[in-house]
């Protein structure tokens, strides 16, 4: 078995292909830097850009993984939530080839793909439901409990900005470019995380509220950052250094305190012991630290996959493909891309509806 995976959601143009068993036989992720000019993702940059970049993306993963288009037994394809433009890339190319091909497609949740990306760095026994996931990335905060593979709920998200998207906007205010999630984890190494007091919104944890929100720790921070009269102050260079270091410190404390109480209370209130984390926030140090230090003490198995798997990748949705056809589910060749999480119906068709078997 061979499957081809195809990720296009967001600013990443990835494809991978994986076997039955579900190993990685190759995994190609090209990151578009156009954007860095603008400070942001600009949709339709995006799309025009994976446009480009797909054709020679899929080309290498195949090479890569010593694979023709003959040799596929499915395409699995990113079919929502991400921005529309540039779902239509990866999920009509998937539809194309699976139709040319006669071969199944599989429309995958990008979320659902992130739960199962520790699934593919520890093992599906290892990393397997029931378990608390926690998805935080440039556009996804959620935490949800998956019950069995391929049948998960959302238990909280945030209520505005991602997690993800808050170090990016707090990055680019201290000058730190774009995306400057990493770049401000790297900052913080040299600040005190007790530096500034910025808030953390708890929204009800203590009664088991498991939303979260970040956009008035950014406001904070911005006010903040005016007051002390930044960019021009404080003058020499090795102030700024260490002022820019002590921001991001206390700052990133105030995320990562939040996530990882969060997934303490989602274990406490669901009884679940397990927890997965995923997604690109989850490259962080500082979070990773803290959650080991905490899954420790509080006797919970932990899964942080590598960073390259935290971050957006088609072996994930590759994964997920996999595990619909083992259940003998697939889509519909007129599929369509969902931008919105909320309006997910996670339909799938058994194989036999739209491809002959055998
Ligand atoms: O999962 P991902 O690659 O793409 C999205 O679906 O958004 O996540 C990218 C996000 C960006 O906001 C980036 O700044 C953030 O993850 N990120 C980090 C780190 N590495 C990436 N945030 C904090 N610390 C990091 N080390
Ligand atoms: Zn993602």
């Amino acid at each position: 078995m061979r499957i081809l995976a195809i990720e296009t959601s967001c600013d990443d143009t990835c494809a991978a292909v994986l076997d039955g068993g579900g190993r990685l036989l190759s995994s190609v992720v090209s990151s578009q830097l156009i954007h860095a000019d603008y400070q942001g993702v600009v949709p339709e940059l995006a799309s025009r850009e994976h446009l480009r970049l797909i054709g020679p993306v899929l080309r290498r993963a195949l090479a890569e993984a010593s694979v023709d288009l003959a040799d596929l037994t499915a395409v699995a394809v990113t079919s929502g939530p991400g921005l529309i433009g540039s779902l239509l890339v990866g999920l009509s190319l998937g539809k194309a080839l699976a139709y040319g091909l006669g071969i199944p497609v599989i429309g995958v949740n990008h979320v659902e793909g992130h739960l199962v990306a520790a699934a593919l760095a520890f093992g599906e026994e290892r990393a397997s439901p029931p378990f608390i996931g926690l998805v935080a990335s440039g556009g996804h905060t959620e935490i949800v409990r998956v019950t069995e593979w391929g049948r998960w709920e959302l238990l909280g998200a945030t209520r505005d900005d991602a997690a993800g998207e808050a170090f990016d906007k707090v990055a680019k205010l201290l000058g730190l470019g774009f995306p400057g999630g990493a770049a401000l984890g790297r900052a913080s190494d040299a600040g005190r995380r007790d530096a500034y007091a910025f808030p953390r919104a708890w929204l009800d944890l203590d009664r088991g509220g498991l939303d979260l929100s970040f956009s008035g720790l950014k406001t904070a921070v911005k006010l903040f950052l005016d007051d002390r009269g930044w960019p021009e102050r404080p003058a020499s260079a090795a102030q700024r250094d260490a002022f820019v270091a002590d921001v991001a410190a206390s700052f990133q404390e105030s995320v990562v305190e939040v996530l990882s109480r969060k997934l303490w209370k989602a274990a406490e209130v669901t009884g679940i012991g397990r927890i997965v984390v995923s997604g690109g926030v989850a490259a962080n140090p500082r979070l990773r630290n803290l959650l080991d230090e905490g899954a420790e003490a509080r006797g919970i198995e932990l899964f942080l996959p590598p960073a390259h798997l935290c971050g957006d990748n088609a072996a994930m949705i590759g994964m997920v493909g996999l595990q619909r056809l083992r259940r003998g589910e697939c889509s519909r060749y007129d599929l369509a891309a969902i931008p919105n999480l909320d309006d997910w119906d996670g339909s799938y068709v058994p194989i036999e509806t739209i491809y002959p078997v055998g």
